[in-house]
């Protein structure tokens, strides 16, 4: 019986990727009216950028593995539409689903729309309108070429509408990474993350920093770390490193009287409850944006733009650009707001269900 549903074949390439496939594939095991299966790219492939969430997040196991690795964009980009057409065309799914902006989303995409299986882009009309980004490029091209287009945040039915995407294409079903986070809050918070390192609650502040654009450059990632040091003089602050950033902080250490401690890639748990605690969140991230606003954490954007700007409309981010004197103020704004933030619309840990019902009906499938 199984075999007559429609397939939904998921892409998953790169962490940010996995807590969105998560909630997907939860969601679509529980309606049971289409067939989901889960594609990894190998965009990541590090135990604890890729395995070690799959574990934790409780993701089926992928039925197809590409191997990808890493590589020029242009190298990544087209070797994963090399090994994922043949897929496509002896599978022939009912449709593609992509999420977020790396790489492996626009890859997939273009390969199936060329193939005329239609695409679903999860998280579509996010917009920083900063063409160097990579995932700007990679949203707003994946959107241009999706058949279902479901929005995360209001902004993005109106960056759609002035593209000129039609209204019968777009659904505002809200944030999938946000159904993962309520999911997993529990078992994070049980783990207690926190007390094993030595913290207390609301007594240190956590970073990412893993954008080319700020952590390419040796002279710039110092510079921006100036200000960081600073808030390491009055709470430790826990950074753990991005592999990208690893190779431009060799040497790096704290210095008299600084407290900033460099860590491997954390678990989607302990990260988790790492950030439920903290007193301030400083990152480049733009998932983590997002769930700080859910959490009612303090949280500065080391970036000049946001392509989620709800969570400055409603959330807690503070937008810092990259210059030492901008991020010092925004810790201070950060440090110095109160506590009041909005849930945005309709992050209310349902999207994935919505997502799946949009596209169970609109392709007829009945679940038999
Ligand atoms: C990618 C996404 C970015 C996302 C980020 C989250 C694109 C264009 N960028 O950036 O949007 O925010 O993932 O992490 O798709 N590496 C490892 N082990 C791994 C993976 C990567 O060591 O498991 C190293 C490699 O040296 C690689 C570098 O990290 O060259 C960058 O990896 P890549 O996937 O190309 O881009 P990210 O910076 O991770």
């Amino acid at each position: 019986m199984t075999a007559t549903k429609p397939e939904v074949l998921m892409i998953a390439g790169a962490r940010p990727n996995f807590m969105k496939i998560a909630a997907v594939a939860s969601a679509m095991h529980d309606d049971g009216r289409l067939r989901g299966t889960i594609l990894h790219t190998g965009q990541h492939y590090d135990r604890e950028m890729s395995d070690l969430f799959f574990e934790q997040l409780k993701i089926p196991e992928p039925e197809i593995r590409l191997g990808v690795g890493s590589g020029s964009h242009a190298s990544q980009t087209a070797e994963i539409m090399i090994r994922l057409e043949p897929v496509l065309l002896e599978r022939r799914p009912a449709v593609v689903l992509v999420v977020g902006d790396v790489n492996s989303t626009i890859a997939s995409a273009l390969v199936a729309v060329k193939l005329g299986i239609p695409v679903a882009h999860v998280e579509a009309g996010l917009r920083s309108f900063d063409r160097s980004m990579p995932e700007e490029i990679n949203r707003v091209l994946t959107d241009a070429i999706s058949t279902w287009l479901f929005v995360s945040e209001r902004s993005g039915l109106t960056h759609l509408a002035a593209e000129g995407v039609g209204a019968d294409k777009i659904h505002f079903t809200g944030n999938v990474m946000i159904d993962t986070l309520m999911r997993c809050r529990e078992r994070a918070a049980a783990l207690g993350t926190p007390g094993k390192m030595g913290l207390r609650a609301n007594g240190y502040a956590v970073m990412t920093l893993h954008r080319p654009s700020n952590v390419d450059e040796a002279q710039r990632l110092e510079a921006m770390l100036e200000p960081i040091r600073e808030v390491s003089r009055e709470m430790p602050v826990i950074f753990p490193v991005h592999p990208r950033t690893r190779k431009m902080l060799t040497g790096l250490g704290a210095d008299e009287g600084e407290d900033l401690r460099l860590t491997e890639p954390l678990g989607y748990l302990e990260f988790l409850g790492l950030m439920s605690e903290a007193r301030l969140v400083l990152t480049d991230s733009g998932g983590i944006q997002e769930e700080t606003t859910v959490l009612g954490v303090p949280c500065v954007t080391l970036r000049e733009n946001t392509e989620r700007p709800v969570t400055i409309t409603e959330g807690t981010n503070h937008l810092a650009g990259t210059s030492a004197a901008g991020i010092r103020e925004a810790i201070r704004a950060a440090l110095g707001a109160g506590s009041g933030s909005r849930i945005p619309e309709l992050w209310d840990g349902r999207a994935a269900e919505r997502i799946v019902a949009i596209l169970a009906s609109e392709l007829g499938a009945t679940g038999l």
